[in-house]
């Protein structure tokens, strides 16, 4: 049946489940192209970081209310999607094993192919979807991850990685340190700054490092510096590394389309640096709508569509979530 909707009758359906960490949320795309659901809930913890258990408390408890909400919008009923699609990994154990759950039980229940999705593939493949981007250079970066990639001969390849803590991390720990909450509030901050500090940059080649930039940054609060300033110093610090590292790669892959994807990639100063280095170095960034930057649910139904072309699924008995799961460890056999 899904060999005679690929050769052309009605468009393939995906229902995707994402639970990595924060969020859950499902999504429903159609092999045409068109996203059709995009519904998300994210657990806020009253203080402090997120605690993984807490969390898929969260996401258990409103699941049914995501997925049917889903549903709705896309106006299907889940006899009418060929696949069900979540995120395998990298995350946070007992937030995955939830999203994995609900998949493994719809694709039971209804006799659907389940497809376990690389959540950092996904993060990339909504955003080549959206922009048009055929073969982009791509920065990662986000509260747990931090790298710069492109693809090479069947996988997205590391070219550099935080060698620490990621970008996004970084900027979360130190405004909770300041008693600002995590992002956006020290961008919030920093936009009325007014005054630089000195904190060091620690870039090796294509690799980063950003606990000495927090280190930097506690010793700053410490010394009773202007938080607003200090936030600047901070976010620059944070942002002219990750453009630095990221003007590195373009220049040697000589690739012309770049593309920021994860949640920290909402970041506007972010983006403006990448969108100079981009002009300098006479490539094209476009970026990404904000719905699909932090984790959704789109992006694990647009990235199962993929590899339920290729036939990439797994058995319900072998399904099991994979928290350490690399980016270059899954293949990505559609992009040339
Ligand atoms: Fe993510």
């Amino acid at each position: 049946m899904v060999l005679g909707r690929v050769l052309g009758e009605d468009p393939l359906l995906c229902l995707g489940i994402e639970s990595t960490a924060h969020t859950i949320g499902v999504g429903i795309a159609a092999s045409d192209g068109r996203i059709l659901a995009n519904e998300n809930e994210t657990y806020k913890p009253s203080r402090g970081g997120i605690h993984p258990r807490e969390a898929a408390q969260h996401h258990a408890s409103v699941a049914h209310i995501v997925l049917r909400r889903a549903l709705n919008s896309a106006g299907i009923s889940p006899r009418e999607i060929d696949a069900v699609a979540f995120s395998v990994g990298p995350g946070l154990g007992p937030c995955l094993r939830t999203g994995a759950t609900l998949a493994r039980a719809l694709a039971l229940k209804f006799e659907k192919d389940l497809i376990p999705v690389n959540h950092g593939v996904a993060h990339i493949e909504i955003g080549r979807h959206v922009t048009g981007f055929k073969d982009p250079v791509v920065l990662y970066v986000a509260g747990g991850n931090t790298l710069v990639t492109t693809h090479h001969e069947g996988r997205f390849r590391i070219l550099g990685e935080t060698l620490d803590i990621a970008a996004g991390n970084c900027l979360d720990v130190f405004g909770i340190k300041a008693g600002i909450g995590p992002m956006p509030a020290p961008e919030d901050y920093a936009r009325r700054g007014v005054q630089l500090h000195h904190i060091p940059l620690r870039v090796k080649g294509m690799d980063v490092s950003f606990s000495g930039v927090l280190t930097a940054s506690e010793r700053l609060l410490h010394e009773g510096k202007r938080l607003e300033d200090v936030a600047l110093s901070v976010t620059e610090a944070v942002y002219s590394m990750l453009t630095e590292v990221l003007e590195r790669a373009v220049a040697l892959t000589e690739k012309r389309e770049i593309l920021l994807v994860g949640g920290l990639a909402k970041s506007r100063r972010l983006q403006q640096m990448v969108r100079e280095m981009a002009a300098l170095q006479s490539a094209e960034f476009r970026p990404i709508p904000d719905e699909y930057l932090g984790d959704n649910g789109a992006m694990i139904a647009w990235t199962g569509i993929q590899m339920l072309r290729y036939g990439l699924t797994v058995r319900v008995e072998e399904s099991f979530v994979k928290p350490k799961l690399r980016l270059d460890e899954s293949e990505v056999p559609w992009i040339d």
